[in-house]
């Protein structure tokens, strides 16, 4: 299918994919139709080896060799100078976002297909980031030619990306790969605005302008902490709503009222942000009107956490 033109979702160690052949500016075209995808928003290519990631790009740093030696296979995504590719990938760039995924079902793909696979994520543009088939079943039925079930994804949220073409090296996107684990690779990091959850007009990373990962229901984030936290539920619950909380295991038995997810344990990050799309979209389900969120500590995989939260809140406390 891939060799075809067609379009085939499949999973990743981080979220679904939606893949086309990279090489081919038809099927590519086909992505941003399903997905309800804005033209100026470029995607990233997925490789199965090393070697074809350098088929990709104009130069391949010495840093270039020492982030792949660490991180790759993995949840990392490097924005290098491209060579030739069809500009709808890359909408116009000069750069390509390259990833050597690790997940076995994204690697087979890749290696039967032949070819780069370019591949966003699995859902329609603007909704939460597709963690197992059935989200990639509500989003995108009947636009796409397959889906390659492989369970829910491990980490949840979206590879790190890190700008190399920059001095210091720019973060646009945090993700499972931390940022103080690149720095021990690549020495101190710039943090993009839309790293740093900040709404950004001419956008670092051109997707980081739009809105993202919005579930139905308002999202309101909570900084203040906890007993803040308690106070704005309270008062959302008052006025009438149907009110989800997110929150952590520690935090859980807070709430006497309203429908309350925990993510998992503040002391297993991991857990934390694996479950947070899926939750994100199980309040849509349960049909709550404003989700209050917690903010967590900024460290690790959970400022990748926070930083889909802010960009999927209208309101920051
Ligand atoms: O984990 C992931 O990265 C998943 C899986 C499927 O690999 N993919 C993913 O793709 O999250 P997507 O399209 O949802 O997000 C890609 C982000 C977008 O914000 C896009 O703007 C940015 O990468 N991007 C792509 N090419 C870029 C480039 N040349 N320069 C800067 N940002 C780029
Ligand atoms: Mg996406």
């Amino acid at each position: 299918m891939i060799r075809r033109g067609g379009l085939v979702a499949f999973p990743t160690e981080t979220v679904y994919g939606l893949g086309a052949n990279a090489l081919d500016a038809n099927a590519v075209k086909k992505i941003f139709e399903a997905k309800g995808r804005p033209p100026d928003n470029p995607l990233i290519v997925h490789v199965s080896s090393v070697e074809e990631a350098k088929a990709l790009v104009l130069e391949w740093p010495d840093l270039a060799d020492r982030l792949a030696d660490k991180f790759w296979p993995g949840p990392l995504t490097l924005v290098m100078k491209k060579r030739d590719l069809p500009n709808e990938v890359t909408a116009g760039l000069p750069t390509v976002a390259v990833r050597f995924p690790a997940h076995p079902i994204a690697l087979t793909l890749i290696r039967l297909s032949g070819m780069p696979i370019a591949a966003p994520s699995a859902n329609l543009s603007g909704r939460p980031s597709p963690t197992t088939a059935e989200h990639v079943i509500q989003d995108l039925w009947g636009r796409i030619d397959y889906i390659l079930d492989g369970g829910s994804t491990p980490f949840g949220v979206e590879s790190t990306i890190l700008d190399i073409t920059k001095r210091p090296c720019v973060l646009l996107r945090p993700g499972p790969i931390a940022p103080e684990d690149l720095e021990r690779v690549v020495g101190r990091l710039a943090l993009s605005r839309a790293a740093l959850g900040e709404e950004v007009e001419v956008a670092e990373a051109p997707g980081m302008k739009y809105r993202h990962y919005s579930p139905k229901a308002r999202l309101v984030l909570v900084k203040e902490g906890v007993e803040r936290m308690a106070e704005v539920v309270k008062s959302e619950i008052e006025k009438g709503l149907r009110v989800g909380i997110l929150t952590c295991d520690e935090h859980a038995n807070m709430y006497k009222a309203g429908v309350v997810i925990s993510l998992g344990k503040l002391s297993n990050p991991y857990s934390i942000a694996h479950n947070l799309f899926t939750s994100l979209r199980k309040f849509d389900e349960l049909g709550v009107e404003v989700i209050v969120a917690e903010e967590f500590p900024q460290k690790g995989i959970l400022f990748a956490v926070n930083n889909r939260l802010r960009k999927a809140a209208s309101e920051i406390i």
